[in-house]
C-alpha cells in the first residue's frame, strides 16, 4: 500500500517503537494519523508539531468500551498498527499469574479486540493493510520472559489466521519480529539493542513493500533466518540464552 495520504492508526503511539513509528508515517505523508494513547495528553507535543493530521485517541486496548468508541470516532482507515504491548519479567514456574494473564489480555486479547472493532471501516479502504507488533520470542519461549513469549506467540498465530481470511476481502496482515530494542521496554536488558528510530523505518518499509514478515534488526534477522531453516534450534538457542 502506499502510506502517501492514507489514514492510519497507531496504538501505543506515545512512546517507544509507536512513537517513531507515527514519526515515520508522518515523513513519509500519511494523511491522518490516530494516535492510541492510554493518557492523550501525553500526545501534546506530536500534536503541537503535526496539527491536524494528527489525532490522538483514547485508547487502551484492554478495554472494550474504549475500543468501541475509539472506533465509533474513526470513519475510514487504510493501515491499522498494533504496537501497543506490555512485558511481565518472570518465569512460568515462579512468575506472578496475574502478571502472565495480563501479557496475554494486552498482547494478545488487546491486539485482538483492535482487529474485531476496525474490519468494517478496513473492508472499506479496498487496499488495507494490519501490522502486529510480535518479537523473536514469537518462535521460542524466553524462560525469564514466559509469560510474555507465549503472549507474542499467541498473536503470531493470530496473525498467520487472519492473513488467510482478510486477504480475501482485500485486507494485507503483516507480522514484525523485533530483536531487543531501546526503548523502556527493554530497559533491563544488557545486550544490544536497535534505535526505534530504526526499527520503525523498517515497518514502513514492509507496510509498503507488504512483507507478511518482516525482521528490522541485525538479531532479528539472525533468528528469522534460523527459524526458516530449522525452528527447533530456535528453542535450543533462547534455552541457552535464558540460563547466561
Ligand atoms: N523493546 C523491545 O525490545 C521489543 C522487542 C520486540 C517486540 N517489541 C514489541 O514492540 C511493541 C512496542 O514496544 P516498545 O518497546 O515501544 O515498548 P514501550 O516503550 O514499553 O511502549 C509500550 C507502549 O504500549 C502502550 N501500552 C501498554 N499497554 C497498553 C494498553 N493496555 N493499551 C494501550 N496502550 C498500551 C504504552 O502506553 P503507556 O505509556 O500508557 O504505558 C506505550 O505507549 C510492543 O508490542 C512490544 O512487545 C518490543
Amino acid at each position: 500500500m502506499k502510506i502517501q495520504d492514507s489514514k492510519a492508526l497507531v496504538t501505543g503511539a506515545n512512546r517507544g517503537i509507536g512513537r517513531e513509528i507515527v514519526l515515520g508515517l508522518l515523513d513519509r505523508g500519511v494523511g491522518t494519523v490516530y494516535c492510541g494513547a492510554r493518557k492523550p495528553e501525553s500526545l501534546a507535543e506530536l500534536v503541537e508539531e503535526y496539527g491536524e493530521r494528527v489525532v490522538p485517541l483514547q485508547l487502551d486496548i484492554t478495554d472494550e468500551g474504549q475500543v468501541r468508541e475509539a472506533a465509533q470516532s474513526v470513519p475510514e482507515l487504510d493501515l491499522l498498527i498494533n504496537n501497543a504491548g506490555v512485558l511481565h519479567w518472570g518465569s512460568f514456574a515462579e512468575g506472578d499469574l496475574e502478571d502472565i494473564r495480563q501479557d496475554m489480555e494486552t498482547n494478545y486479547f488487546g491486539t485482538l479486540r483492535m482487529v474485531r472493532a476496525f474490519l468494517p471501516q478496513l473492508e472499506k479502504s479496498g487496499d488495507a493493510v494490519i501490522v502486529n507488533l510480535h518479537s523473536v520470542v514469537s518462535f521460542g519461549n524466553m524462560a525469564f520472559i514466559g509469560g510474555y513469549s507465549a503472549s507474542k506467540a499467541a498473536e503470531h498465530s493470530l496473525t498467520q489466521a487472519l492473513r488467510s481470511e482478510l486477504g480475501p476481502k482485500g485486507i494485507q496482515v503483516l507480522g514484525v519480529y523485533p530483536g531487543p530494542v531501546d526503548t523502556d521496554m527493554a530497559k533491563e536488558l544488557e545486550m544490544d539493542k536497535t534505535p526505534p528510530a530504526q526499527v520503525a523505518q523498517a515497518i514502513l518499509d514492509g507496510v509498503e513493500a507488504g512483507k507478511a514478515y518482516t525482521f528490522p534488526d541485525p538479531m532479528a534477522e539472525q533468528v528469522g533466518a534460523t527459524w526458516k531453516e530449522n525452528p527447533l534450534a530456535v528453542e535450543t538457542l533462547f534455552a541457552e540464552m535464558a540460563e547466561m
